[in-house]
């Protein structure tokens, strides 16, 4: 009975639904001066493929009209046409009046218009198509492809297979992409992406009037980027017709549903519709690193991303203009001449290939000049700073002059992607002293590796005669091994530690560690230590227990606690460090009273500390060690406040070349895993370096980074700190207790340094010898970090929500 009746409001509210759809859909793909589409209303295309009519876009409250994709859902807007002019309600119409399209509101006032002045259209009729254009066209004209007015003419912030963005002469028309102002708001915003044509034939992007990407010249055969190569090798097939007549560029129609956006934030995305997972397939985005901004390292310079984590350089022969700047990563500056030129006397060339050439801002060309011919000509002209070919089609030939600095060059990713080489005017010193270096060089060179080889034959020598000398006493040593490495870590009596801490009383409880309780004590002769009781859940055998003690009391560094021994009695199993005094870490920078304590000086020790013990974990000691587990929590800290890191429960060693592993079970702590290990177990140094990053900034700021899986980027502390760098308001992120007036300029670097580990790839971070270096070198300019970006979804830690608690216990080790 009741069941029956659930069914029967089923089938009414599917029958109230459908004519409800029935009173929405348009049938029509067309619309006509006596039909009209209300807000509620759609056109769709003949192959059901676009459908047009009235949306909001996100949050907003307002109405606009706009083109999506029929049958994707969430609804992909590729097209607005009140983008400007939104409507407050639903009382929209749309329709035709004396041969344009026309939106009316409640009140018949005109918001959004085409603006056709041709009168004589005897049927006009307003077409969706099945690529996505709404045209406007004359019902009588036989000529269905001559359109009075198309959408394709006026695109906003995506283009579709098919639409042309460029320039065409004959109808005097230049589109390009606008963004949106922001994902609720399509009126247009600051970036537009324009294929410009001007002797030059490139696409730029601008935000305002200033240019912050550009493509790279169209040398007749093909852009002057990567990204051109990159486009090669996908799915669609990118045309650029340019004549004198037009510069056009667009997509061929292919397989598969693709458009190309500019977001809100200037960003440029490629998206397929991948039909098996229903969704966009993000492809290839232009401006895809630091070297793709325009101007990156300034005039004269030149950005490689894979010099990391430098990226600038000045050209051969120049110089930083302000080498203080510089080496503060200001690169606004650019760089001078080393030499000034001399005109008169033969200045020379210095070539430069595969890279991405020079803006041509002050320039001149000529098509049918040959290289030589273009060398004499710049060399005429004082004021010539480079000349290259340009073109290729049917041969490098052409010829463009620069005038004055140089902009923008990037070395290329692909080096086929550049096909053009650059010649540089230097003055013949600057020329030949390059050669001089390189001579001088190449002489030294010769000399250090005659200097080795000999060196190399006297300790060789040397070692075979001590061989001969020692072979007989070498045998005993190697079989007693075992035993000297167990005098390294002593095993402590059970007795010596009970009565060292008290029968483990409660009163000498100093923390709660992720293994079981920390006790602090004193042994008979006088020394602090402190027992870590490991739990009885551990599964650790005793072999293995006593082999990481044996392990971890080799390790020695002035910036790892060290352990004093270890103790098993039963089923119980402690291990025995040295006390430190002033506990940890967090409980000084995170406590609003203790921090007062840690000025700048202290701090930046501190960091200067942790990353020389890490370093050490990493490379300078005889084996590869990852910690794993690093945090404030467990950066103990001594009478004097020297940092020492400690619980190395976690750590992986690395046994061959091995530089990543994948673990099935992740342990760690939440705040501080790097995004790839959290997600998919890929464990390598990179990790630690990410840690280390997080506790650089958290020291920086006195704040806990415990939003780390936040859905709401913006209040994490990483995308805080990169936000506030970007916009050049860092102070604004620093510990207000930090005297930031005069070292200002440290704590930027230390800043920079600690945005640099937490960048999303762990290729992109530095390996924690250029973090010391980097620490330790004022004048080495640093890289541009990108922004911290993490994994939203598919991470589920069960039960745990403290960020100073390790999540898994004990791994067994592999
Ligand atoms: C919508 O409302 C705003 C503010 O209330 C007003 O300025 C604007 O003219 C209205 N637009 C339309 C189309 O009615
Ligand atoms: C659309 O608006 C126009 C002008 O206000 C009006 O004449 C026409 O009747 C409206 N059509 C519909 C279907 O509301
Ligand atoms: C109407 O013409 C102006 C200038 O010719 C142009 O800027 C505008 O985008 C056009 N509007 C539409 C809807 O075509
Ligand atoms: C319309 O969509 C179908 C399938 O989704 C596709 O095969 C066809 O090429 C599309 N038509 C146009 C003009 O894009
Ligand atoms: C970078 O240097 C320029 C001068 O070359 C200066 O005007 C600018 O303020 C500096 N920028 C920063 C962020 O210090
Ligand atoms: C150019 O070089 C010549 C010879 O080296 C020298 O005499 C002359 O002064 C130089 N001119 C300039 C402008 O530096
Ligand atoms: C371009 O170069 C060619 C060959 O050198 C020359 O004949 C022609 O006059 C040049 N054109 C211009 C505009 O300078
Ligand atoms: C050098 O080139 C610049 C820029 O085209 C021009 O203004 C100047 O007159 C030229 N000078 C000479 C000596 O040809």
């Amino acid at each position: 009975m009741r069941r029956r009746r659930v069914r029967m409001n089923k089938i009414v509210i599917i029958f109230a639904c459908l004519s409800m759809l029935q009173k929405m859909a348009y049938a029509a793909d067309a619309l006509t001066p006596t039909s009209s589409i209300n807000d509620g209303q759609e056109l769709i295309s003949a192959g059901q493929n676009f459908s047009l009519g009235f949306f909001t876009p996100g949050i907003s409250k307002s109405r606009y009209v706009g083109i999506w994709y029929k049958n994707i859902m969430p609804q992909t807007v590729v097209w607005v046409a009140n983008r400007d002019y939104p409507l407050n309600d639903s009382s929209g119409n749309l329709t035709i009046v004396a041969g344009n399209i026309v939106l009316f509101d409640g009140s018949g006032n005109r918001i959004w218009s085409t603006n056709s002045s041709r009168s004589s259209i005897q049927e006009p009729m307003a077409k969706l198509l099945d690529s996505g254009n709404l045209v406007l066209m004359d019902g009588k004209s036989s000529d269905s492809d001559s359109y009075i007015w198309q959408s394709f003419d006026y695109p906003t912030d995506t283009t579709l297979p098919g639409l042309k963005l460029g320039w065409d002469k004959t109808s005097g028309l230049n589109r390009y992409l606008t963004s949106w102002k922001s994902a609720n708001d399509p009126s247009a915003g600051s970036f537009t992406y324009g294929f410009h044509h001007n002797e030059i034939t490139e696409f730029v992007l601008r935000q305002g009037m200033k240019i912050t990407f550009r493509s790279g010249i169209w040398d007749g055969t093909r852009l002057n980027s990567d990204d051109w190569i990159f486009n090669e090798i996908t799915a669609f097939r990118p045309i650029i017709s340019v004549t004198s007549t037009e510069a056009l560029y667009w997509d061929e129609p292919g397989d598969r549903l693709s458009r190309f956006v500019m977001k809100d934030d200037g960003m440029l995305q490629r998206y397929i519709w991948d039909n098996k997972v229903l969704k966009w397939i993000e492809m290839y985005e232009a401006r895809k690193d630091f070297c793709d901004d325009y101007g990156a390292c300034g005039v004269n310079g030149i950005c490689n991303i894979k010099d990391v984590p430098v990226y600038c350089d000045c050209l051969k022969g120049f110089k930083p203009k302000s080498q203080e700047e510089w080496n503060s990563f200001n690169r606004s500056g650019g760089c001078i001449r080393r030499t000034p030129l001399n005109c008169t006397q033969g200045d020379r060339f210095q070539k430069l290939s595969a890279i991405k050439l020079p803006k041509l801002l002050q320039f001149w060309t000529n098509n049918s000049m040959n290289l030589e011919e273009c060398k004499v000509e710049c060399l005429k002209n004082c004021s010539c700073t480079a000349y290259a070919n340009s073109a290729m089609n049917e041969g490098p030939h052409g010829c463009f002059l620069w005038f004055g600095d140089l902009i923008d060059i990037r070395k290329l990713i692909n080096e086929e992607a550049g096909q053009l080489d650059l010649y540089i005017k230097l003055a013949a010193s600057e020329i030949e002293s390059t050669a001089n270096a390189i001579k001088r060089r190449k002489i030294a060179l010769i000399i250090s590796a005659s200097l080795v080889a000999l060196l190399l034959l006297c300790i060789i020598l040397y070692l075979s005669k001590k061989y001969i000398k020692e072979r007989t006493t070498t045998d005993l040593v190697a079989g007693n091994r075992n035993h000297n490495e167990h005098q390294a870590s002593p095993l402590f009596h059970i007795d010596t530690i009970l009565a060292a801490t008290n029968n483990f009383s409660t009163a000498n409880k100093i923390g709660e560690g992720g293994f079981g309780p920390v006790y602090r004590g004193k042994l008979a002769d006088g020394q602090e230590i402190a027992v870590k009781r490991l739990s009885k859940t551990s599964k650790q055998g005793i072999s293995e227990f006593m082999n990481e003690v044996g392990l971890v009391a080799k390790l020695q560094h002035r910036n790892l606690v060290s352990i004093l021994g270890g103790c098993t009695q039963g089923d119980e199993r402690m291990l025995v460090y040295e006390y430190m005094a002033n506990s940890s870490l967090d409980h000084f920078i995170f406590d609003p009273t203790q921090r007062k304590f840690l000025n700048w000086r202290k701090r930046y020790e501190i960091i200067m500390g942790i990353s020389r013990g890490l370093l050490y974990l990493h490379q300078d000691s005889k084996l590869t060690i990852i910690h794993r587990d690093l945090k404030t929590s467990n950066i103990l800290l001594d009478s004097e406040l020297n940092p020492k890191i400690s619980d190395f429960g976690l750590a992986h060693i690395f046994e061959g070349d091995h530089s990543t592993v994948t673990t099935k079970r992740i342990v760690g702590t939440v705040g501080y895993m790097s995004p790839e290990y959290a997600a998919n177990g890929l464990l390598s140094l990179k990790s630690d370096v990410f840690s280390f990053g997080v506790i650089v900034l958290e020291i920086l700021s006195g704040i806990r980074n415990n939003n780390f899986y936040h859905s709401d980027h913006e209040r994490n502390l990483l995308v805080q700190a990169w936000r506030l760098w970007k916009e050049g308001r860092a102070v604004e992120f620093m510990d207000a207790n930090l005297d930031l007036a005069t070292i200002r300029s440290e704590l930027l670097r230390c800043l920079q340094v600690g945005l640099l580990c937490v960048q999303k790839l762990p290729k992109d971070r530095p390996t924690m010898s250029s973090v010391v270096f980097m620490l330790s070198n004022e004048s080495i300019t640093l890289a541009q970090p990108k922004k911290p970006e993490f994994i939203e979804e598919g991470l589920e830690f069960p039960g745990y929500s403290n960020n100073s608690m390790t999540i898994t216990l004990l791994e067994a080790r592999n």
